[in-house]
């Protein structure tokens, strides 16, 4: 609703119960239902406000991945939202038009509660940064992906222990796609838009089709990209989206799958880690007729580049074990101090031999380049929020901090691995 011209959402962190195709009722979370939460969706310009009740019995929060807002606003541990309490943070959207999303961010908790099921997406629009001729119309041609992975234990309940033998978490050998195990989608247009929302805690997929043909990449994190890519698989880490346009025939069926992430990983990468794991995603199932689609234009969106000559400071965090730089999240200590309206250049690099990926509050970046020299791939040529850090590898990325200024409000950075933030693999920056 919109109300003295400001976009209102209600949202309640609540418990509930969802038939996942396990012989009766599974105890999850969700916001304003049992499981996920609601498409939120704005515009460039708007103000908005969510008004959150916690609704479980336990402290949580709500974060907003990939948003450009104030700090206080963030989400993150410094806004806990106390059992039966509302938070309403306000802002106003300005950034691109992208795929975001929502999720708890409390202090060593984050895993469970995401896992459980607290996490929804966030569109943004943007007419200067869309292309009008992409299919468009939501829940039709315009899907929302979000992918995540279950394990369950021998009652139906979701098990939260963790492989054994592995160092990143829980990996389950279930999925669900929007919260539905074994999912199928009708298809009604030459080409459906997926927005794909990697929601898992710890599992990294690689997307492909089933029968191999190429699919087009149009978007990242942080919105479209320069130009369409064609391409035939398409890896997505925890929190990481993408946009890709599927072109279908009439009443043919195609499968969305995940390839292994680390086909060529050593053997705790490929047992341990999930690395040599394949999954059946999502069915697509094309109508006898289909409603024709816009050509593709070839090109998309004209993003300004960041200029690494302008970079006002350089920093280097590696990730290791439970750590960034040596040291484990510390509420009272701040990582890095950033001063408003300059450009920083971050090498971020893995240091062993347990995936993790970078992710950072408030901005969107660039990769500039990867720390082995290696060539800088498709999914990763616009802006982004969170990017894969395979062992012992990393990459340059450059960012701009502007308009929120908070010397006592910090924002975060850290690994996406949901138990390694939660252990402690994050960091805190102010903006000043
Ligand atoms: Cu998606 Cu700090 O989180
Ligand atoms: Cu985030
Ligand atoms: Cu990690």
């Amino acid at each position: 609703t919109v109300k003295d011209g400001q976009r209102v959402f209600d949202l309640r962190s609540q418990a509930g119960q969802s038939d996942l195709g396990r012989g009766g009722r599974t105890g999850t979370w969700g916001y304003n239902g049992a499981l996920l939460g609601p498409t939120l969706r704005a515009t460039r310009g708007e103000r908005v406000v969510v008004n959150i009740t916690n609704g479980l019995g336990e402290d949580t929060t709500v974060h907003w991945h990939g948003m450009h807002l104030p700090a206080r606003m963030d989400g993150g541990p410094h806004q806990p939202i106390r059992p039966g309490a509302t938070f309403s943070p306000q802002w106003r959207i300005d950034q691109p038009a992208a795929t975001l999303w929502y999720h708890p961010h409390p202090h060593e908790s984050t895993e469970r509660q995401v896992y459980r099921g607290l996490a929804g997406m966030f569109l943004i629009d943007d007419p200067a940064t869309d292309v009008k001729s992409l299919p468009h119309e939501y829940g039709v041609d315009d899907v929302p992906v979000i992918v995540q992975d279950k394990e369950f234990d021998g009652d139906g309940q979701f098990d939260e222990n963790g492989r054994f033998g592995s160092d990143i978490g829980i990996l389950g050998d279930t999925l669900l796609v929007n919260g539905t195990p074994n999912p199928y989608l009708e298809v009604t247009t030459e080409l459906v838009r997926l927005r794909l929302l990697n929601g898992s805690t710890s599992r990294l997929f690689n997307f492909a089709l089933s029968d191999g043909r190429p699919f087009t990449l149009v978007g990242t994190d942080g919105g479209l990209l320069d130009r369409p890519y064609q391409v035939t698989h398409l890896p997505l880490s925890m929190g990481e989206r993408a946009e890709v346009l599927v072109a279908m025939r009439p009443g043919e069926r195609v499968v969305l799958r995940s390839d292994p992430p680390m086909p060529d990983g050593d053997f705790a990468e490929r047992r341990f880690h999930g690395g040599g794991d394949r999954f059946d995603v999502l069915e697509l199932r094309a109508a006898g007729t289909l409603r024709p689609s816009a050509e593709v234009p070839a090109t998309l969106v004209d993003t300004p580049r960041l200029d690494p000559a302008t970079a006002a400071e350089k920093r280097s965090m590696t990730f290791t074990s439970r750590k960034i730089n040596d040291r484990k999240m510390a509420h009272d200590r701040v990582d890095a101090v950033i001063t408003r309206d300059t450009t920083e250049v971050w090498t971020v690099r893995n240091g062993h031999s347990t995936p993790h990926s970078f992710h950072i509050h408030d901005v969107q970046f660039q990769v500039l380049g990867r720390t082995d020299g290696g060539p800088v791939p498709p999914q990763l040529s616009g802006w982004k929020d969170t990017v894969f850090l395979p062992p012992h590898e990393g990459y340059t990325v450059i960012m701009r901090f502007t308009d929120f200024a908070d010397p006592s409000t910090p924002y975060m950075f850290h690994c996406h691995v949901l138990r390694h933030e939660d252990e402690g693999m994050m960091g805190q920056f102010v903006v000043v």
